[in-house]
């Protein structure tokens, strides 16, 4: 089994001149699943972003190593050569890229044998119930909502990363395709030794993927750690406990210093 670990040390980040990353200290090795939790606005796919080097994300501080590399000095496709992967909450659109091109085109980067991607590409998608008619289309090109988180599980199955981080993987899949992508994922933490950094709002995706950790972020740091039940425990409480979230304040308030941000429909005398 592969031994990986990613480390996030006191990592602050902000994008658009504000700091939403406050702090964040997180660790995913080989074979865990770690959930991150939290409101609207709260920096989850911020996160996501700094970890993978959008461009537009401020790094302020702290550290992101993976197997004691910095990732934060690497380019986006080093990240992941190294073998992060990101499934984005809105996946983009390639047009004129199809799945197959773009998949041997990243095993050929990473030296890997392209030969029989036609078929690695067609085993993951009968392990997810994923017809073939969408994978002769461009990436991502007018695929549905969950379409596309499932064209997302069937390449973390097929590319096989060390650490895979998971941005609102479940939004818009229907139940079954919920099931069948949620087991892939498992799967791979066992097959592979995937580590999962995932973040959801629902604690139906760990029905069949098994969260080892929860996290609750908020105002910009974890302010809290636990088991599954943690999960559980937010459906029903919230996160009033946790305060809100300044940016979305502020944002609410019509008066914050980001600018386009601010809600037009505000009460200017809130
Ligand atoms: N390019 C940008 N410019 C300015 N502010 C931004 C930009 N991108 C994100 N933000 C702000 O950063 C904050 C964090 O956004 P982020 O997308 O990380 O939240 P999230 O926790 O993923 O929320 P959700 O649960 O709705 O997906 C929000 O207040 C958002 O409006
Ligand atoms: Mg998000």
């Amino acid at each position: 089994m592969p031994d990986h670990v990613l480390e996030i040390r006191g990592l602050r980040a902000g994008v658009g001149g504000k700091e939403i990353l406050k702090g964040i200290d997180l660790t995913v090795a080989s074979g865990e699943v770690h959930v991150i939790m939290g409101p609207n606005g709260s920096g989850k796919s911020t996160l996501s972003h700094v970890i993978m080097g959008r461009p537009g994300y401020e790094v302020l501080g702290g550290s992101v190593t993976l197997d004691g590399a910095d990732v934060l000095a690497m380019a986006p496709y080093e990240r992941a050569h190294a073998g992060l992967f990101l499934a984005m909450q809105y996946p983009t659109e390639v047009p004129g890229v199809p799945l197959v091109d773009m998949l041997e085109a990243a095993f050929a980067a990473a030296d890997r044998d392209v030969a029989g991607m036609r078929e690695r590409i067609s085993v993951e998608a009968g392990r997810i119930g994923f017809d073939d008619r969408f994978l002769s289309r461009p990436l991502n090109v007018d695929l549905s909502g969950g379409e596309k988180k499932r064209n997302e599980t069937l390449q973390l199955g097929v590319l096989q990363p060390a650490i895979a981080i998971l941005d609102e993987i479940d939004s818009g899949l229907d139940v079954d395709a919920l099931r069948a992508c949620a087991r892939r994922i498992e799967a791979a933490t066992e097959e592979t030794g995937l580590g999962v950094l995932a973040i959801t709002h629902y604690n139906r995706l760990l029905h069949e993927l098994r969260a080892d950790h929860v996290h609750v972020l908020a105002r910009g740091a974890i302010q809290r750690s636990g088991g599954p039940d943690l999960a559980l425990e937010l459906e029903t409480t919230g996160y009033a406990a946790f305060g809100v979230d300044e940016p979305a304040r502020a944002d609410a308030a019509g008066r914050a210093d980001g600018g386009p941000l601010a809600d037009p429909f505000a009460d200017p005398l809130a």
